[in-house]
C-alpha cells in the first residue's frame, strides 16, 4: 500500500521514487522491495544543516532555506531537492539542486505551507513543519 507523496528509495540502486496516487501493490526494484523513506526532523546531531527552514526575502517572498546553518553545495555533499507540500495536499512544488546552487528554494507566488522535505546525498530526508519556526 503507498500513499500519495511517499518517497521509496532502491537499496540497491539509490533510486528515488515518488507516489503519485496511492496504489496497494509493492513498489520493487532491482528485485527488491523499496524501502520508505521516513524524514528526520529534530533527531539528530545534524539538525542544523538539514531541517527546512522558513523565510521571508526582501521582497516578502517566501524562501525555504536548508537549514539554520547552510548545508555544503559540493560534489561530495549536496542538496539533491526542495519540495514544499501545501496545508490541503492538493499543490506540491519540487526544485532540483546541484552542486554550487545556493540550499534554498524561493517561492514567489502566495503558498500554503504545510511542510517542506528536502534530500541530503548523504544524511538522506529531512522535513519541517512552516508552523514550528515561523516568525
Ligand atoms: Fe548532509
Amino acid at each position: 500500500m503507498t500513499r500519495r507523496l511517499e518517497l521509496y528509495k532502491c537499496k540497491v540502486c539509490n533510486n528515488i521514487v515518488q507516489v503519485l496516487i496511492d496504489g496497494v501493490g509493492e513498489l520493487v526494484c532491482c528485485g527488491e522491495p523499496m524501502e520508505l523513506l521516513q524524514p528526520h526532523t529534530n533527531d539528530s546531531e545534524f539538525n542544523e544543516k538539514h531541517v527546512p527552514v522558513f523565510e521571508k526575502d526582501e521582497n516578502g517572498n517566501d524562501v525555504v532555506k536548508i537549514g539554520s546553518v547552510p548545508h555544503p553545495m559540493v560534489d561530495e555533499h549536496f542538496i539533491q531537492f526542495i519540495e514544499i507540500i501545501s496545508k490541503d495536499k492538493k499543490d506540491m512544488r519540487l526544485k532540483y539542486l546541484f552542486p554550487a546552487d545556493e540550499p534554498r528554494m524561493a517561492v514567489n507566488e502566495p503558498f500554503d505551507f504545510d511542510y517542506s522535505v528536502e534530500y541530503c546525498n548523504i544524511h538522506g530526508l529531512w522535513a519541517n513543519n512552516s508552523e514550528r519556526d515561523e516568525k
